[in-house]
């Protein structure tokens, strides 16, 4: 069994459903309202946990309803919140979200999330007994990002960073990540002047662009290599870049090859867009499985 470690954001998702996306200054009525679990750490820990991991989340919630709910979620997903104390005098982190015409958009406000410092962050780092990946996103401190990939480097621990949602990150970051996954937006974001395989060639085995329904590509060192996703009838593709994330850091922590861990990883993406809320569908480990044999 591997050992994962998040760090990041935990937050409520409110969701609402509609047929048309309202343009600046409209109004529409929606068709559902729903309030599930998210944010992008606890959704990768949620991931990554229902995949086989021994998994601790590293975050913050609020001290109302919503951070009981979400450590609840955790707890009920068999993610350890050992080190997750409610911050008092802040609300937990809210997405919200609007679904409509086949894509979401997504507003976070960070609340909580905005408290995982450098120092929390590290603290727990050192007391958690064994980590064999550190998984990381952006919805928390840039300082806390950068100086946890600068931990992770000093002490010989693997770190995955999802940099999303996009910002440009210091060099240095980038050179301590071990893995970093943005999607095409977020890439243009992290080496701008830079085309995507320019990018890529300079990070073999290290950079791995997730391109939607596409799939991955990356370098090998001598080639650029597209790892295809798997056709499916999306209902809500909220969470699918967590689901990927967390399963590529199973599966590389398990020791499986970059391809075959990138396939284990589209295919359990693929299964979570297949049900609704961004936690709804992420797969169990013999579906995903069951589905690649
Ligand atoms: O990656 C999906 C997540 O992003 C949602 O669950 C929402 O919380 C937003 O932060």
């Amino acid at each position: 069994m591997s050992n994962i470690c998040v760090i990041g954001s935990c937050s409520m998702d409110l969701v609402v459903t509609s047929d048309k996306r309202p343009k600046a200054g409209e109004t529409v009525l929606g068709t559902s309202f729903q309030t599930v679990p998210g944010g992008k750490g606890a959704n990768q820990a949620v991931a990554a946990s229902r995949l086989g991991a021994r998994v601790t989340m590293v975050g913050k919630v609020g001290d109302d309803h919503y951070g009981k709910a979400i450590i609840d979620n955790l707890k009920a997903n068999g993610v350890s919140t050992e080190y997750m104390e409610p911050v008092i005098h802040k609300d937990s982190g809210t997405a919200h979200i609007v679904l409509a015409e086949g894509d979401n958009s997504i507003v976070v406000v960070k609340g909580a999330n905005d408290e995982i410092t450098p120092e929390y962050a590290k603290q727990a780092l050192e007391q958690i007994e064994k980590i064999d990946i550190v998984l990381i996103q952006q919805e928390i401190p840039e300082l806390t990002v950068d100086e946890v990939c600068s931990y992770c480097r000093s002490h010989d621990i693997p770190i995955m960073l999802n940099p999303a949602p996009a910002r440009p990150l210091k060099q240095e970051t980038i050179d301590y990540a071990s893995f970093l996954t943005p999607n095409e937006h977020e890439a243009a974001i992290l080496f701008p002047g830079m085309t995507a395989s320019e990018a890529l060639t300079q990070y073999p085995a290290k950079l791995f662009i997730t391109e939607g329904k596409q799939g991955v590509r990356y370098s090998d060192g001598s080639k650029e290599r597209l790892i295809p996703s798997f056709p499916v009838e999306a209902v809500d593709t909220t969470g699918a870049g967590d689901t990927f994330n967390a399963a590529f850091a199973v599966a590389l922590a398990e020791g499986k090859e970059i391809d075959d861990a990138l396939r284990f990883a589209n295919r359990a993406a693929s299964i979570s867009v297949c049900k609704f809320g961004a936690q709804g569908g992420m797969p169990a480990r013999e579906e995903v499985e069951e589905l690649l044999s």
